[in-house]
């Protein structure tokens, strides 16, 4: 493991946040052993994981079955960041699991195509501006020195989760590997109920119209802020200030972007994914 700034660590091709990864614990995810009943949700940072998280576990909630956990951080726990935790085979399915990964990272039991996976991909001048915004905010990440300067180590992959280009990219190609479903944020945006019942197709979920507009309920931004188990107020102040549920909003980075900087997106999505036929939705 490779110390590469005073918050960042590279192990196998990937920035880690210092202080909550082993080698030795990444390592053993390639023998982590997967079962059937599995659901993921893989996002890279910032992209709409705790709103993925509540709507996966509303959704299992009612599909019945859930075992009762004190928030959605436990209920779905970051799959990279066990350390502290319960050993994971101790646990009953169905196991619900959050993770920013790359495909190389993670158990290669996945590729079953039994176990379910929700990639969840957010357009990046609205995922820098988000992760801008939580990094001034997390202890654990470095507070950057200016909105320019986030936004070029963020370009270079330079921040947790390496660069948002080659996670995107890679998830992408990888796609007939794995049972995997791939959603934008924009589109939860645009259409939240859409949304989960795609989910519920997806996750082989037969719930009733009444039952969908509940998970629909319990999900939007406000009713997230609200609730206790899904907002992370349970993260101490003294390690995040701000809130997890922020704006949520579609095109507040042309609150930040500068044209140029705008440019500079469009140019890089040209030269690094124009091949993977991806649609954005900037507003
Ligand atoms: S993390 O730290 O990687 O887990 O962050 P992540 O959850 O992926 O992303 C946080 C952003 O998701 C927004 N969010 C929502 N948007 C719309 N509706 C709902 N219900 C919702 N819940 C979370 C959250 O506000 C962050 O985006 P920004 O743009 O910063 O507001």
């Amino acid at each position: 493991m490779e110390q590469i700034s005073d918050y960042l660590c590279r192990y196998k091709n990937y920035n880690f946040t210092i202080g909550h990864i082993t080698a030795e614990y990444i390592d053993s995810l390639q023998s982590f052993e997967i079962r059937d009943s599995d659901i993921f949700v893989i996002t890279y940072p910032k992209s709409g994981t705790v709103w993925s998280q509540q709507i996966i576990i509303s959704i299992c909630e009612l599909g019945g079955g859930l075992n009762e956990y004190p928030n959605n951080m436990e209920q779905m726990p970051w799959l990279e960041y066990r350390e502290g935790r319960a050993d994971y085979s101790l646990r009953p399915s169905p196991r619900l699991f959050a993770s920013h990964l790359t495909p190389a990272l993670m158990p290669p039991g996945l590729k079953d195509k039994k176990a379910k996976i929700i990639y969840v991909m957010r357009n990046p001048k609205d995922n820098v501006v988000s992760y801008y915004h939580f990094s001034r905010g997390l202890a654990d990440l470095e507070t950057p020195k200016s909105f320019e300067h986030f936004f070029e180590e963020y370009l270079k992959g330079n921040v947790g989760g390496s660069s948002w280009f080659d996670h995107i990219r890679e998830w992408h190609s990888v796609k007939d590997q794995y049972n995997i479903l791939f959603l934008t944020y924009e589109d939860m945006v645009l259409d939240l109920r859409a949304a989960v019942t795609k989910i519920c197709t997806f996750l082989g979920k037969n719930l009733s119209e009444a039952a969908i507009d509940q998970v629909v309920e319990k999900c939007t931004f406000s009713n997230m802020k609200k609730d206790p188990k899904a907002n992370y107020k349970f993260i101490p102040e003294t390690r995040l200030q701000g809130d997890f549920m922020r704006k949520g909003k579609i095109g507040d980075w042309k609150n930040h972007l500068t044209a140029a900087q705008s440019e500079r997106v469009d140019q890089l999505l040209q030269e690094k994914l124009s091949d993977m036929s991806l649609k954005f939705i900037w507003e």
